[in-house]
């Protein structure tokens, strides 16, 4: 990528479904929030070790979920109409080496004799912080080079199937686990495009579980009670 162009990469949105933005804000977020953790984290801390570590493991599970759901439902679209997806197939393949790479990283720091966590510590700092660089230039490659493939070629209502099917596909607790890490990292009108949609389309009793358990928990009470003030939602 060159970047004496970056903004003038970047392609309006011009009224589009933006089938990226909410998911990749909460990947981009959460990552950045856990390498601030790891860079900060007191390896001697055995707890705060133990859970930073299940933190970083759950956020690999979701981003690799997340390659598999474009693979399966974006790349497969564009190669069904005819369209190349080579360097995203391809990003994506260097992506599920780095999930494996991460895990051993994990490992090593949770098997390394107490004198040298520390330094293992800091290869899985170095080691993560390569990763989400590599992922920030994909996301963007995706946001300015493959969204506009895809507003070309099919439209907003299939783009909308296309993501609908995805989410169709989660298991609930996975569903929960991507609304904790996209919500916070949106902003108050997606929100409420989002929190708005799931009232319409969820049973009663299945959209109060996701309020309670991943809507209220992943957001400030002011910002919830902005959220459920905006979109209707009972005291
Ligand atoms: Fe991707």
């Amino acid at each position: 990528m060159t970047h004496a162009d970056l903004l003038g990469r970047v392609p309006a949105l011009d009224g589009r479904y933006d089938i990226y933005g909410n998911i990749h804000k909460g990947l981009r977020r959460t990552e950045c929030l856990l390498l601030s953790r790891l860079g900060a984290n007191d390896f001697a801390d055995a707890a705060a070790t133990d859970k930073l570590l299940a933190d970083i493991r759950r956020l690999l599970a979701l981003a690799a979920a997340h390659v598999r759901h474009e693979d399966g439902e974006i790349h497969a679209a564009l190669n069904g109409r005819g369209i190349a997806t080579d360097l995203v197939d391809a990003q994506h393949d260097d992506h599920r080496a780095a999930f494996a790479a991460l895990e051993s990283g994990i490992v090593a720091v949770e098997t390394a004799p107490a004198a040298h966590r520390a330094e293992a510590g800091r290869a899985l700092y170095l080691a993560f912080a390569a990763y989400i660089a590599d992922d920030f230039a994909h996301m963007h490659e995706e946001e300015t080079v493959t969204a506009p493939l895809l507003w070309r070629h099919f439209t907003d209502e299939e783009l909308l199937a296309i993501e609908m099917r995805i989410i169709a596909s989660l298991p609930p607790e996975e569903n929960m686990a991507f609304t904790r890490i996209m919500l916070p990292a949106m902003n108050p009108d997606q929100r409420a495009a989002l929190v708005g949609g799931m009232l319409q389309a969820m049973p009663r009793e299945v959209f109060a579980a996701v309020v309670e358990f991943a809507i209220r928990p992943s957001l400030t009470e002011a910002d919830f009670q902005a959220l459920r003030l905006s979109v209707g939602l009972a005291a």
